[in-house]
């Protein structure tokens, strides 16, 4: 039904850090949530404690000719529905780049199914800069939400996020532009240049910037942990960094069923689906 993308032009930035988190942060809003991993790295799963061992996954599946998607989901502690990109070599990686250009609907067609699903909020990890899934999901996308670190170098990437270049070429990076938005991760407000970085990010991007996250040890533990960071450090600075991107993405969603009152109305196909959890007691910011 909706679509969130984290991309970013450069690496290492948090982008799956930042899937993931919010992803959990999300579904703890009362939205049900489905995170897809399309980068061949493969570790978006390790956010929800899927174990190294376990390679399988969805776009792995797609060049074996498995296009089920429902029948990978895995259903994981958090209540987020997960969809792990299983383990790719590089042959893999570079005829699935073929199998993608000759055919988009691979990759589309799976995608569409999952946005015509009643009340769920699909939010995609995507590989560093630009990517044939990238171009592919965001003219889908409710919102596409640049990850920029608060580092020198976001600067120069400014341009890039402003023109929507990374998204497309021309009249399209233009139109995909517009949904566009920016969370500046690994703030540290203890650092002169991180934070004249940040307030230079900040102050040319107005209102497409979205909200930072700080830059914590915390934040790393909770991967080594294999655990969310709402559950490794709820009290942290960057829980509550988190908490509010989470709100200002769920501002521009439509609302969960359940504060609506209604069970969602699942279609035959919708069916097979794990079904949403109980509606969580509205947290202290939720009510307000
Ligand atoms: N706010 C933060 N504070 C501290 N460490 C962080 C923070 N955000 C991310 N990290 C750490 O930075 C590293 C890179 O994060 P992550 O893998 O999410 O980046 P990425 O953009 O997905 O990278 P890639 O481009 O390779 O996919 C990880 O070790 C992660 O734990
Ligand atoms: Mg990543």
């Amino acid at each position: 039904m909706s679509l969130i993308c984290f991309a970013s032009p450069k690496g290492g930035v948090g982008k799956t850090t930042l899937t993931a988190n919010l992803a959990d942060a999300l579904q703890r809003l009362g939205h049900r949530v489905l995170a897809i991993d399309l980068d061949a790295q493969n570790a978006l799963r390790l956010h929800f404690g899927v174990p190294l061992t376990d390679k399988a996954g969805f776009v792995s599946g797609l060049m074996q000719g498995n296009s089920d998607w429902r029948g990978q989901l895995r259903q994981t502690p958090s209540g987020v529905l997960l969809l792990p990109h299983g383990a790719m070599d590089l042959r893999g990686a570079l005829d699935l780049a073929a199998a993608l250009d000759r055919d988009p609907d691979l990759l589309g067609n799976p995608i569409r199914e999952m946005l015509a699903e009643p009340n769920l909020v699909v939010v995609a990890d995507l590989p560093p800069g630009p990517s044939q899934a990238l171009a592919l999901l965001a003219p889908m996308a409710t919102m596409v939400i640049g990850v920029l670190q608060a580092e020198a170098i976001s600067a120069a990437l400014v341009p890039e996020i402003e023109s929507g270049r990374f998204l497309g070429t021309g009249t399209m990076a233009a139109l995909l532009a517009g949904r566009l938005r920016v969370v500046l991760n690994g703030v540290d407000l203890s650092s002169r240049l991180s934070r004249a970085s940040a307030e230079a990010v900040a102050r040319h991007l107005g209102f497409r910037m979205l909200g930072a996250m700080s830059r914590e040890e915390t934040v790393a533990e909770s991967l080594a942990c294999q655990r969310l960071l709402l559950d490794h450090a709820p009290e942290s600075r960057a829980a509550s960094d988190l908490k509010e991107v989470a709100r200002l993405i769920s501002a521009a969603l439509p609302p969960p069923a359940a504060m609506l009152g209604a069970a969602p109305q699942p279609t035959p196909e919708a069916a097979v689906l794990p079904q949403p959890l109980p509606a969580p007691q509205p947290t202290v910011e939720a009510s307000r």
